[in-house]
Order: C-alpha cells, then structure tokens, then sequence
C-alpha cells in the first residue's frame, strides 16, 4: 500500500509531528499490542481490557490483515527512545450471504497518549474507511464503545457516526450467580478431589521410595558388619 506522508503543517507556530498510515507488518504485533495493553484498562474500560490480548492481534492479522493498519512515526530511528507505532487501527468487513450489502467494523482503535489529538486516530479510521470502500464495497461503517469514553465518543461522533444504539453489555459473577453457582462449586470440587488423588499417589511413590531406601541402609549395614566378622576372623585365626 501506498505510505501516505502527512505534511508538516504549522498550528499556531508550532510545528505538527508526522507519521505515515500503512498495513501492520509481523514486526509491528508487539508494539500493537502493548499500545493497547497501555490504553484498554480494567480500571477505565473493562470489556475492553478482558478481550485484548496477544491473540486478538495475531487473528485479526491473520484473518482481517488488509483492515489492521498501524500510523508510524516517521522520524522515529533505531535506538531512539520515542516510540515508532503511535496508533493503530483494527477492523473487519461483515458479509451477509444473501444480502448485497456488506458493513466494516472498527473493531479497535488507539493512539498513543503523547500524540493525542494529532489526527493520528482520524487518518487511520479515514484510510480504513478507504480501504474498506475500494475492495468491499462496503455500505455502512460501525463502530461500538463506552458511553463513558467521551474522548472515542467526541471523536466518532466528529467522523459522522451519528446513528447512535444504545447498546447493553451484560456480565455476571458467577460466584454470586444462583443459576450458575453450583456448577463453578462442582467444577472446583472436582478439580480439589483431582488434586487430593495426586498428592495421594505422590505419597505412595514417596513412602515406597522411601522403604527401598531403608532396605537399602539396611542391607549396607549387614555388609558392613559381615566384612567386620570376616576381619576379626582372619586376625584371630
Ligand atoms: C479516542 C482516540 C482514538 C482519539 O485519538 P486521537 O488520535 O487523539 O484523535 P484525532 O487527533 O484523530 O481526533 C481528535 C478528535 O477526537 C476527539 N477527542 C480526542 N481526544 C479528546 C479529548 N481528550 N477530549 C475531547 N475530545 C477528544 C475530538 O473530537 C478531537 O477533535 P478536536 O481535537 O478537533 O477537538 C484516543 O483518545 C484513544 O486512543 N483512546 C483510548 C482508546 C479508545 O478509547 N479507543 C476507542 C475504542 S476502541
């Protein structure tokens, strides 16, 4: 794909940082992934920080890597200590069969924090969008956060996602759960008794072991005692 150089532009005197938009490379899964790592927190956005992880990186490149784009810093160099990947974009095109249209989704979507409000996030959603259109044709864009994230919901909202659903996530402690309590206290009575039946067969080998070992002291010390005999024969003899 083509690298799309954003100019230096000039904002009130100051000079604008610049990164280039392209399709995530092998190279670029680890530096993804703790991007996100750093920015989907249990603290602030926990369905967001229970379903990232390493795998859902490597997936959606496997599957969707046409839709994983990354922005690169492009005055980042080897050994410097500025970060390369300052943002990245993951989404998947839905087909329905039987329906002519088709939906891109925006399934994850980060910045780093020291280069926020860069336009980082709008040229990757822009690029995606692009994308998407040219090889999908695809109709709709999706996207889905919290409504507490007012800084994703400020910035879809400037894009033109303005159909707006509420949506419910929905979760349970199953601990607490009456209708799936006893099957978490079955699971981990049965896991304990798994446990309990190990130890059992590790004191077996133990005792076991532990009994050659005394046959074997044993058996020395009637050697021993035997070559003694022999000497104090020999001598009186
Ligand atoms: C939401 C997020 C992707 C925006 O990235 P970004 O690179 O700063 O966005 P851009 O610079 O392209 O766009 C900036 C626009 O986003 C909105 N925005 C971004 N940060 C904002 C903030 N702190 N307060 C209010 N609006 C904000 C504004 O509309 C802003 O436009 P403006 O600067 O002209 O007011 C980024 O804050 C982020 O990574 N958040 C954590 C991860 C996340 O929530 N991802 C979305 C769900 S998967």
């Amino acid at each position: 794909m083509a690298q799309e150089r954003r100019d230096q532009n000039q904002t009130n005197g100051v000079a604008k940082r610049s990164f280039s938009v392209r399709t995530m490379e092998i190279e670029d899964l680890a530096e993804v992934y703790q991007l996100g790592a750093m920015n989907f927190k249990a603290d602030l956005w926990p369905m967001l920080y229970r379903s990232w992880d390493e795998y859902e990186v490597t997936t959606l490149f496997n599957t969707d890597g046409d839709y994983c784009l990354v922005a690169e810093n492009d005055d980042w160099e080897q050994g410097s200590k500025e970060q390369r990947i300052v943002g990245f974009v993951l989404g998947t095109v839905i087909s329905k069969p039987g329906s002519a249209w088709s939906y891109g989704y925006v399934l994850w979507l980060c910045s780093h924090d020291l280069w926020a409000r860069e336009g980082v996030a709008g040229k990757l959603v822009d690029k995606l969008v692009e994308i998407m259109v040219e090889e999908d044709g695809i109709r709709i864009i999706m996207a889905d956060t919290d409504p507490d994230n007012h800084r994703a919901v400020r910035f879809f909202a400037k894009k033109g996602f303005t159909d707006t659903k509420p949506h419910l996530y929905l979760s349970s402690n199953l601990e607490h759960n009456p209708h799936y309590a006893p099957m978490l206290k079955k699971s981990r009575a049965a896991a304990a008794a798994e446990t309990a039946e190990r130890k059992k067969k590790k004191k077996k080998t133990r005792d076991w072991t532990s009994g050659l070992n005394d046959e074997k002291k044993k058996r020395t010390k009637s050697k021993k005692k035997l070559k003694k005999r022999k000497k104090k024969k020999k001598k009186t003899g």
